[in-house]
């Protein structure tokens, strides 16, 4: 095995992947279904020729700039693993920062109201409703996207994690399907400029779905819509918790404020950048 780990590592770093070794043991330990002890602890196993063969078109595909976790099919994202489809985002980890910014907001609700309701705008994979649900037992969610696939994959990794009974995904166009209140609002809408998308690494330009990625012209469409409407579906002391680009936390912030919305805080994503704003309804 570790021969095998070895090998796709050199090929990964001689077409010049990033981090070819950890690619590399997340792409094998992924085929083979099993942790990174059983890497280590049996090492020196040697895999039988139908695995081999496995991996050999697995490392292939990756070579050629497929990213592992498409290749497997699947992504842990807050300690959930999360099945993928070709019309779902890999959820990547500065969305988790989304996560850590919105938990304190749920908990405290959950703990006054005996219950939270949150809606996931853009939910694709379900990654930030379900992590949400996976630490507060009394919080529901509802996850709308725009993509019938990714509202299956939501539903199907509901289930898988025994959440599906306080989550539930819809199709729509942000909040046109949506007549309800709730608690919090979180959201990773599409922000990247359409002009960059062209400039994106190949890996995410030909593998993420583009409407995962595409915010319009400025980047700022979703954000435009989600501001604008945010007001009619927000309960009384409620938040929004927001994924941004890296340069648009001012821009956002002067969005939000036009519609009476307060930024609560800013943080930065695990290099740095401005990447997360939460917000809650100014006082009057
Ligand atoms: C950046 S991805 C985020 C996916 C997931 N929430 C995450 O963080 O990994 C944006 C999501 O918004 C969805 N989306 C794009 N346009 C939409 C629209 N008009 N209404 C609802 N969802 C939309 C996409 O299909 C995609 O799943």
């Amino acid at each position: 095995m570790a021969e095998a780990v070895k090998a796709a590592g050199r090929q990964f770093a001689e077409a010049g992947l990033e981090a070819p070794e950890r690619s590399a043991q997340i792409l094998i330990c992924g085929l083979l279904d099993i942790g990174l002890t059983e890497l280590v602890l049996d090492a020196g196993n040697a895999l039988d020729v139908e695995t081999q063969s496995r991996v050999a078109s697995a490392v292939a595909r990756a070579v050629n700039g497929e990213p592992v976790h498409r290749i497997l099919g699947r992504r842990e994202f807050y300690g959930l693993e999360l099945q993928l489809n070709e019309e779902t985002l890999e959820p990547r980890p500065d969305t988790e920062i989304l996560v850590d910014a919105a938990l304190p907001h749920v908990t405290a609700i959950a703990a006054r109201q005996g219950g939270c309701d949150i809606l996931d705008l853009g939910t694709g994979t379900g990654a930030i409703a379900l992590a949400i649900l996976s630490h507060v037992k009394q919080a529901r969610a509802l996850g709308v996207d725009i993509s019938e696939k990714a509202v299956l994959a939501a539903t199907q990794n509901a289930r898988r994690h025994g959440l599906g009974e306080r989550f539930r995904a819809t199709t729509g166009d942000w909040f046109d399907n949506i007549s309800d209140r709730f608690d919090v609002i979180v959201s990773n809408p599409p922000y990247i400029r359409r002009s960059d998308i062209d400039g994106l690494s190949d890996a995410v330009r030909r593998h993420d779905p583009v409407r995962a990625l595409d915010g319009g012209q400025d980047g700022l469409d979703a954000y435009r819509i989600i501001a604008r409407e945010t007001d009619k579906h927000l309960r009384q002391g409620g938040r929004i918790v927001l994924e941004t680009g890296f340069d648009q936390h001012d821009a956002v912030i002067a969005l939000f404020d036009k519609h009476g919305l307060e930024c609560l805080e800013r943080r930065r994503d695990l290099g740095g950048r401005d990447r997360v704003l939460a917000f809650a309804r100014k006082a009057l």
